[in-house]
């Protein structure tokens, strides 16, 4: 459906509205009405009426039964982190059809965990791997393919073959970010009936960019909305593709804690609802890592020790 079929939207304004990169139903769905406003130089009432119809037309999810959640559910699939206290932690693995919040402070490993998933994802699954391709959605431009192929010489796996599984997207801006997940759904339904369906799907970092671009108490509202879309996006992206959702989050200093650890993640409660594992990284000696989950589902709240080394995350 094209966005000159919405009440209310003409050539002019749908140019408009492309122009500010709310180009998808979606898209203007789970904008605000002061946005469209601003963009599209409407007024309120023709902007609360666009974005009504836009989330009529576009799918963003609605009611299944329960004989085909647990249909589902029975496919779940565990991915190995390298490490064997790290999968112990988690309960033998990330499991697809769940999004895993990794946050903790620079340097942590919330990147390198990245890295080695995109690789562990493509092993069969004698090995911890889903036999899977990767969608790798990247927000700071630290992918390094350099990093791949040491982790891939550790795995016993050909660097270049690994590479070409990786299917990475350099998000420049929040909405941007937000397109990348649709694109990556188009990706993933290319690839299904191939060898290598899509497994795995990462977004490093998942709020870097809200963050820096919401700014002052008036926006956290529309913030936290956009992240909210967000990551309902990447979670339905887990249950259609039977893959692991993997994103990361830097925490900010929280200067009112007196007791306990003063960190706290960035997006509070709406990423932590919408993850289905959280885990908080910090940094230990060298090159150890600790691990810690902080919120499962059905798995109890402890902590692991890992490293990251040449040839990837070990321990
Ligand atoms: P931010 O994105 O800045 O928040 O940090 P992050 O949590 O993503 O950190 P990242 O995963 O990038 O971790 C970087 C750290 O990993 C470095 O400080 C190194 O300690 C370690 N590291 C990266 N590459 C290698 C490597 O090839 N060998 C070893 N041994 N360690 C590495
Ligand atoms: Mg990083």
């Amino acid at each position: 459906m094209e966005l000159e079929e919405l009440p209310g939207v003409g050539p002019a304004i749908a140019e408009k509205l492309r122009e500010a990169g709310l180009n998808t139903l979606e898209a203007i769905a789970v904008a605000s009405p002061a946005e469209l406003v601003a963009t599209a130089e409407i007024g309120e009432a023709t902007a609360a009426k666009i974005i009504n119809a836009a989330r009529e037309t576009a799918d963003i999810g609605g009611f299944e039964t329960g004989d085909k959640i647990l249909e589902r559910r029975q496919g779940i699939g565990k991915l190995t982190t390298g490490s064997e206290s790290f999968n112990n932690l988690l309960g033998g693995g990330l499991e697809t059809q769940a999004m895993t919040e990794f946050y903790g402070e620079f340097g942590s490993g919330k990147t390198q965990i990245a890295h080695q998933l995109a690789v562990n994802v493509q092993l069969p699954p004698e090995k911890g791997g889903l036999n899977g391709s990767v969608i790798m959605i990247d927000t700071e431009n630290t992918f390094r393919p350099e990093r791949i192929k040491g982790m891939a010489e550790g795995a016993e796996l050909d660097y270049e073959d690994v590479l070409k599984n990786i299917h990475v997207a350099r998000a420049y801006n929040s909405n941007h970010q937000i397109l990348l997940v649709e694109k990556a759904k188009e990706i993933a339904d290319g690839l299904k009936d191939t060898e290598k369906p899509v497994r795995l799907m990462i977004i490093d970092s998942a709020t870097a960019h809200f963050r820096s671009e919401y700014v002052g108490r008036g926006t956290l509202a529309d913030r936290q909305q956009k992240i909210n879309i967000h990551l309902h996006g990447a979670l339905k992206f887990a249950d259609l593709n039977n893959a692991v959702v993997m994103i990361t989050n830097q925490v900010m200093v929280r200067p009112d804690a007196f007791f306990g650890d003063p960190t706290r993640a960035i997006g509070g409660h709406i990423v932590g609802h919408n993850a289905t594992f959280r885990l908080y990284l910090r940094k230990s000696k060298g090159e150890k890592r600790i691990a810690r989950l902080v919120d499962s589902p059905n798995l109890p709240e402890a902590e692991a020790v890992f490293s990251v080394l040449l040839e990837g995350i070990r321990g």
